[in-house]
């Protein structure tokens, strides 16, 4: 098959690792949530060679991240599993998760549910970041990223980018502190949260 690609991705996976080698120096096993066309899954499991990566994502994702993995992924990386946030997190002890440009997809509610599986099932998870576009108190941080939030509300009045004082409360209600924000091309930011 084909792989899906992102230019996106291309474009901020070496800032996003710059961020990762130092936030989950201390980890082994990390989980991606919505890891969409398995760029960073491949990337990061390549340049982060002390970590096992486990990719994942919704049913209709598994395809295109798998076909990348068995191309492009370090000998021994994990297949992706099938996680949707609502929906029962996949098993395994990890303690890191990674997630990028989902915040603003999911709705509120999923945002809340990864949340909630972050206090039960993936309670073992003690270094999480975040990236994506986060609005600031209400306020966009930039024209663009104004722009950007008005094409998802077109598209589904659920997405949305989110604000990232909201994110850190749901956070600190599970025991996880925001530790940095790191600035990102592009007006992105990781949350980068620790338990
Ligand atoms: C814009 S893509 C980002 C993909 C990739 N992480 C990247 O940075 O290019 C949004 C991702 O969020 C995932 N997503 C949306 N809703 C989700 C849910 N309820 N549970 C898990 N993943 C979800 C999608 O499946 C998709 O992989």
């Amino acid at each position: 098959m084909e792989l899906p690609f992102s230019q996106a991705c291309e474009n901020n996976k070496n800032p996003i690792l710059n961020v990762l080698e130092v936030a989950f120096a201390n980890a082994s096993r990390v989980l991606e949530v919505g890891s969409g066309t398995g760029q960073h899954a491949v990337y990061f499991a390549r340049k982060l060679s002390h970590l096992e990566w486990q990719a994942s994502d919704q049913p209709a994702y598994l395809p295109g991240v798998k076909a990348r993995i068995e191309k492009e992924g370090v000998p021994g990386q994990p297949l992706p599993v099938e996680f949707d946030v609502f929906q029962s997190a996949p098993h395994g002890q990890f303690d890191a998760l990674f997630t990028a440009n989902t915040c603003h997809i999911m709705p509120k509610e999923g945002v809340e549910a990864l949340f909630n599986q972050l206090a039960d099932k993936l309670k073992s998870v003690k270094h999480l970041c975040i990236y994506g576009p986060f609005n600031d108190n209400g306020h966009f941080t930039s024209d663009s990223n104004r722009a950007f939030n008005q094409s998802l509300r077109a598209r589904d009045s659920q997405m949305g980018i989110r604000d990232k004082q909201w994110i850190a409360k749901l956070a600190s209600q599970q025991g996880l502190s925001l530790k940095n924000i790191h600035a990102m091309p592009a007006n992105n930011q990781i949350l980068e949260f620790q338990r």
